[in-house]
C-alpha cells in the first residue's frame, strides 16, 4: 500500500434482512399496479406487456431479487450506464457503455435502479427511451436519495425502498471505484 492510499469506514446500513423485505414489498406493490396482467401459476403465459429494464452495474442484485417476486411475464434487459467514475460524486457526463436491444414500443416499461441520487442519470436514459414510444416508463429503486436530486432532473421514483440522505452507499451492488459490490448488506463508507 503505497502512501497516499485512503482508508475508509463501513458502518452497517441496511442488513439483507431488511433488503429481502424491501425486495418484496416493492414487488407486491408492482403486482398490485399491473394486476392485470399477473399470470396463475408458473404455467399461464401470456405474451409480455411488461419490460424490466436493469440499469448495470449497480442494480445486478436488486433486479434479480425483486424479479423473483413478480407474478407478471416480462422480458429483462439490460443498460450499461456510467457516471460516477472512481469518485463519490456524479461526474455529470453520462455515458451509454451498452444499450438495450428490446423493442419497447406499447410496452409498460419498468427501469430498475438501486439508487437514485442527482437523478442525473435516469433523465438522460428516460428521455431516450421516450423517443422508442413505450406505453408508459416506470421507475423502481430500493434507495432514494431525493434530497440530492438536481434542479435540472424531472425524476420522481414511482416504486421506493427506502428514503436516504446525502451518505455514500456501497455493498449489494453499490461501489466505490469498483469495490465491495459483493457485499450481501449495504454499508456507509466514510473516507478516515
Ligand atoms: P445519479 O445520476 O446521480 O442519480 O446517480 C445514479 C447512479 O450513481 C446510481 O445508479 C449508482 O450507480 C450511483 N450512485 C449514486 N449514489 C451512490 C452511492 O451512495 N453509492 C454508490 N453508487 C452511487
Ligand atoms: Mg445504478
Amino acid at each position: 500500500m503505497s502512501k497516499t492510499d485512503k482508508k475508509y469506514k463501513l458502518t452497517p446500513y441496511l442488513s439483507k434482512q431488511k433488503i429481502d423485505a424491501l425486495c418484496k414489498d416493492l414487488a407486491e406493490q408492482i403486482n398490485e399496479d399491473y394486476k392485470d396482467f399477473v399470470v396463475k401459476g408458473p404455467e399461464d403465459h401470456t405474451s409480455p406487456q411488461l419490460i424490466a429494464i436493469c440499469i448495470l452495474k449497480g442494480s445486478l442484485f436488486f433486479i434479480a431479487d425483486i424479479l423473483r417476486h413478480i407474478k407478471i411475464p416480462f422480458i429483462v434487459d439490460f443498460v450499461k450506464l456510467s457516471s460516477y467514475g472512481k469518485g463519490m460524486k456524479s461526474s455529470g457526463t453520462i455515458t451509454i457503455l451498452q444499450d438495450i436491444s428490446t423493442d419497447i414500443y406499447g410496452k409498460h416499461v419498468i427501469i430498475f435502479d438501486e439508487i437514485v441520487d442527482s437523478g442525473r442519470t435516469l433523465s438522460f436514459y428516460i428521455e431516450r427511451l421516450r423517443s422508442a414510444e413505450p406505453k408508459s416508463i416506470k421507475v423502481c429503486t430500493l434507495i432514494d436519495k431525493k434530497i440530492c436530486r438536481s434542479p435540472e432532473s424531472k425524476i420522481d421514483a414511482d416504486y421506493v425502498g427506502i428514503n436516504a440522505g446525502e451518505e455514500f452507499l456501497v455493498g449489494y451492488g453499490l461501489d466505490h471505484a469498483e469495490q465491495y459490490r459483493n457485499l450481501a448488506e449495504i454499508y456507509q463508507l466514510k473516507e478516515i
